[in-house]
């Protein structure tokens, strides 16, 4: 949720701990701060609000020093100001932090019936009088933040650096991420590789409970025992280059034209176009035909993306699915049957409340599967097995290109499943892989609809509420329509059942409400058009996602009708996604919300 960097450089290190803070705003902005050493004392700065506050500080007092931490935050103990911004510092030791400390009120208490000033609101700063306090009892820098760690409890990352030791920085990672960049020299540390790519490629993940010791001449790693451990160093894959907005506005807009290329990409991953069959990645295998049933678990878009996998897989692959939103799953205790598949779909790969369903599937001996973007991330790493998505990085914090990925992703996956248990005859395949490999080709048509829907965005801006529709697996997408609504223009909205509607919901429909329904001529289209007469009967003010059949078969009076190139069943939840998502940019930009960075919002939700 917070994004920690530190380095130990060669040059004067603000400006690189700013630059890789940019890398990391996408994980919060609610404050930001960097602390530095130069000739043994620290000096801090911090600014309330997003980066660029910290920068006009940083112009008129700039920080000296080749070692620093930075950090930028997404506010959890402590409302956003710059009392509660990291770093925190308590008697030479200065620290920052992502997670939560979950005992930190006993901890409080501690230090402050010890004598501590705590100057902030936040579970961080009493872990830097806990260090200090070490310090200040004889112990080393590395001795006193074990014996720390030893006793804190819940999920963090941490980065700290201590005055006189300009050589030496320490990192920790127990449920937030925490990389180690290795440079010429210079050695780095980051809550993911992304915020180390233009220093280094060569990285290491530091395991779950393990802290390690850096100087410039390298890591020494250390696990949750105290034992000093080696980690794999890797080359990461992510470059700089993919971190900037090219020629449009926002990355969400970035995001959302990408898709036709990076659904290509999944797709040559999960599919032969030769023999238009199905298949898993390089070095992937897993057997659908050995499982009862199938567990998906996610969160928000993700979870949008798994409920529309469930209709797949018990329609092509008659597997039956059991799907539940990660934070209410982990706590249901849903009898589950060692062997079968739990699937986790993953953008991040590092949201807490999916990553800690999974720990409870692993403990039940069931098989784990992972549907992530970030193949480094810890979810992917603590699976059996993993399905990229293959999108590239998504910094837009509402997600686009990545669920229109994992959509792809499950479609071929349940199509394989088909295959493995003998439910799909190899022609069956082959029409249903044929549909999926429509898919850029559609999306690109569909974005040829921008310039129509930007129209229809500016009097969706003036709404106040607005309710999303949709059958089948229109339903799923209905929830998603709405979620990238009310994510990015603050719009209250609402997805629905279109067949709930007379339960309840249609008491709301008046001339305020529009209604945006999708409904492709499929073969429950004709359901759709009475829910959609019912609204119109009563004032409503229709929306209509349909293709030309739907159009001219919709009746409609009123209303405006954003027209779909005809395409089959399976891959409309993929090309459909795209005008709901170019409807909620182009409101979110006539009403001059924060698009990439929406208030309250984070692109990784990494505490409970
Ligand atoms: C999507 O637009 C939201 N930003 C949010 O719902 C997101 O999908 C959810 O937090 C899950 O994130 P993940 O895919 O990284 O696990």
């Amino acid at each position: 949720m917070c994004g920690i960097i530190g380095i130990l450089g060669q040059t004067l290190v603000a400006p690189l701990l700013v630059d890789a803070l940019k890398r990391l705003e996408y994980r919060g902005y609610d404050s930001a701060g960097i602390a530095t050493l130069e000739t043994g004392q620290l000096k801090r700065l911090r600014a309330k609000g997003k980066l660029r506050n910290l920068q006009a500080v940083l112009e008129g007092d700039p920080c000296a020093g080749k070692s620093g931490i930075g950090h930028t935050r997404w506010a959890t103990h402590g409302a956003p100001s710059v009392e509660n911004a990291h770093p925190h510092m308590a008697d030479g030791v200065a620290l920052v932090h992502n997670g939560i400390i979950e005992n930190y009120l006993e901890l409080r208490a501690e230090v402050l019936a010890a004598g501590a000033q705590l100057s902030s609101d936040t579970d961080t700063e009493v872990v830097v009088h806990l260090i200090a306090a070490e310090r200040a009892a004889g112990k080393t820098p590395q001795a006193a933040v074990e014996s720390v760690l030893a006793r804190l409890k819940g999920a963090f990352s941490l980065a700290i650096l201590f005055e006189g030791e300009d050589n030496l920085l320490i990192g920790a990672r127990r449920g937030s991420p925490l990389a180690v960049g290795y440079g010429e020299g210079e050695m780095f540390l980051g809550s993911d590789a992304i915020a180390l790519s233009p220093f280094t490629d060569k990285v290491c993940y530091l395991e779950e409970g393990d802290y390690a010791v850096l100087t410039r001449a390298g890591a020494q790693i250390y696990n949750a025992a105290g034992q000093q451990v080696a980690r794999a160093v890797q080359t990461s894959m992510v470059s700089a280059s993919m971190m900037d907005k090219g020629n449009y506005r926002h990355f969400m807009a970035k995001e959302i034209h990408e898709q036709p290329e990076v659904i290509g990409h999944s797709l040559t991953a999960y599919v032969d176009f030769a023999s238009k069959s199905t298949k898993l990645p390089e070095g992937t295998s897993f057997d659908f035909a050995a499982i009862d049933r199938l567990v998906i678990c996610a969160c928000g878009t993700a979870y949008y993306a798994g409920l529309t996998a469930k209709y797949w897989f018990e329609k092509y692959a008659r597997l039956p699915v059991d799907i539940d939103i990660a934070s209410e799953f982990r706590y249901r205790e849903m009898p589950l049957k060692a062997g079968d598949l739990a699937l986790f779909v993953s953008q991040s790969g590092e949201t807490a409340d999916t990553l800690a369903s999974l720990r409870y599937c692993k403990q039940e001996g069931m098989q784990i599967g992972a549907v992530v973007n970030v193949p480094e991330s810890t979810i992917a790493r603590e699976a059996n097995v993993v399905f990229p998505t293959i999108a590239g990085p998504e910094i837009g914090v509402a997600s686009t290109k990545a669920f229109t990925c994992q959509l792809t992703v499950l479609a071929a996956l349940a199509i394989h499943a088909g295959r493995q248990r003998g439910v799909l005859s190899q022609e069956e395949e082959q029409k249903l892989v044929a549909q999926l490999i429509e898919a850029p080709t559609l999306c690109l048509q569909a974005l040829k609809s921008e310039a129509a829907i930007e129209k229809l965005a500016q009097a969706m801006s003036k709404a106040k509420n607005a309710l999303y529709l949709g059958r089948g697996t229109n339903y799923p997408l209905a929830l998603e329509g709405a979620i990238k609504l009310k994510e990015i223009s603050y719009i209250h909205a609402e997805g629905y059942a279109a067949g709930e509607l007379k339960h309840g919901p249609i008491a709301l429909i008046d001339e305020d409400m529009p209604v945006i329904v999708v409904a492709p001529h499929d073969g429950i289209y004709d359901k759709t058009v009475s829910n959609m007469q019912e609204v119109a009967a009563r004032g409503g003010r229709i929306l209509l996602l349909t293709d030309e059949a739907g159009a001219a078969a919709s009746g409609l009076e009123q209303g405006e009708v954003i027209s779909m190139p005809s395409m089959g069943e399976l891959v409309s939840p993929i090309a459909y996604a795209i005008p709901l998502q170019l409807l909620s940019y182009h409101t979110a930009v006539f009403m001059g919300t924060d698009v990439d960075q929406p208030r309250n919002l984070a692109k990784s939700v990494t505490v409970e």
